[in-house]
């Protein structure tokens, strides 16, 4: 398949020149629009939206015939690969993913194998395959999956968690179980994630939401080492340059310079480390993605433009900062805020790749 006609995003993530700096943002497609809303109706609900690759295609469009955003990014959830482990995902009305069937035994992780990821998952590749070609080179299509670790704080918890109370204290009485765990969610990750570049995905991303919760050691061990093992076992020589990968451990701070010397070439960089503070970290060996703090989307035009402003100067001068925010927009924002950003880092980053 071609190369992309705008490909700011990709040269950014490989850290070559750009005339200026590209932006996308993370759940771009979401409850924010109320042509989401709509289509997430017509659904039904949230998994059967995901499941459909017509409409999982249209909701990943949404967002770029509003805002002139550089990157796509595939239309699913992280919980999409326990799923297919079989835990039984669902969605409580305003409470956020479940499971019918946590694991939180030795005796239940030991049952657990690595499913076929063709059958299970073939309706997200399909998403990817579909969105590819509705795209037509527009803007590159980034695929993605959840760090194991975040993936398995859902599978133990069996939900959302705020302690992490349940996967800690296996962490701490049973840590080889938990390794047998996380090395099934890897190995299906591998899978999954390399299946989405066969069907088209031009760039990668890796969520480890939860990851800080860890102690730095701990991290290391739960963590970022099943995050190494992703990125080692990427099939990445599709065409003339590797597909690139982004790591985005929230909250990681100093341990930016452990991630950074995994081999991907991006790291995602939350609002709560300056982007000049993890330049330095990384010692400029990997691209970085970030980091407007999400809330700053709730004020005026003006404050929305002068956070724009700041972050730009916080990266500095050079190649490989792509715009985003350090995390997630929420549901509550006007659409139109979302505008003004956009605008704001077209208008204000050339003067940094002069
Ligand atoms: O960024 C995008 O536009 C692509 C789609 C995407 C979704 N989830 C869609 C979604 C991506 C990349 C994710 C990742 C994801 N999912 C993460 C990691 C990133 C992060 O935000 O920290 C996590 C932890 C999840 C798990 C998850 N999925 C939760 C906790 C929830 C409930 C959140 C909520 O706000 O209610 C979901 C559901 C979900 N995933 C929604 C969307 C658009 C909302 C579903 C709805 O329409 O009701």
């Amino acid at each position: 398949m071609a190369d992309p006609k705008n490909d700011v995003f990709l040269r950014a993530l490989r850290r070559q020149p750009t005339v200026r700096t590209p932006v996308w943002i993370m759940r771009q497609a979401g409850r924010y629009l109320p042509e989401y809303r709509e289509v997430r109706a017509e659904a039904g609900d949230f998994m059967s939206l995901c499941r459909n690759a017509r409409l999982a295609c249209e909701v990943t469009l949404q967002p770029l015939r509003r805002f002139k955003l550089d990157a796509a990014i595939l239309f699913s959830d992280i919980l999409t690969v326990p799923d297919a482990l079989g835990l039984g995902l669902y969605f409580e009305t305003g409470e956020g993913p479940r499971f019918r069937r946590p694991v939180r035994s030795a005796a239940a992780i030991r049952r657990l194998s690595v499913p076929d990821v063709h059958s299970e998952l073939g309706y997200v590749f399909e998403a990817v395959s579909t969105i590819r070609k509705a795209l037509d080179g527009r803007v590159p299509l980034i695929g993605f999956a959840g760090s194991p670790w975040t993936v398995a704080t859902y599978m133990v918890e069996g939900r959302s968690s705020r302690d992490f109370a349940i996967i800690k204290g296996l962490a701490k009485e049973d840590p080889q179980a938990l390794l047998s765990l996380l090395d099934v969610v890897t190995e299906t990750t591998v899978q999954y994630l390399n299946a989405q570049i066969d069907a088209g995905a031009q760039a990668i991303m890796v969520f480890d939401t939860w990851g800080s919760a860890l102690e730095p050691d701990d991290y290391r061990r739960f963590s970022l080492a099943n995050m190494q093992t992703i990125v080692d076992n990427l099939v990445r020589d599709k065409g003339a340059e590797p597909i690139p990968v982004i790591l985005f451990t929230k909250g990681a701070g100093a341990l930016l310079a452990d991630m950074a010397d995994t081999g991907c070439d991006a790291l995602g960089v939350d609002w709560t480390t300056d982007l000049q503070t993890a330049r330095r970290y990384v010692e400029d060996k990997v691209a970085l993605q970030g980091n407007l703090n999400p809330a700053t989307l709730r004020e005026s035009p003006e404050v929305i433009r002068q956070g724009v402003a700041d972050t730009l100067a916080s990266y500095g001068h050079g190649p490989g900062h792509v715009f985003n925010l350090g995390h997630g927009i929420t549901p509550d924002i006007d659409p139109e805020h979302l505008g003004v950003l956009v605008d704001a880092v077209h208008e204000l980053s050339p003067p940094y790749h002069e």
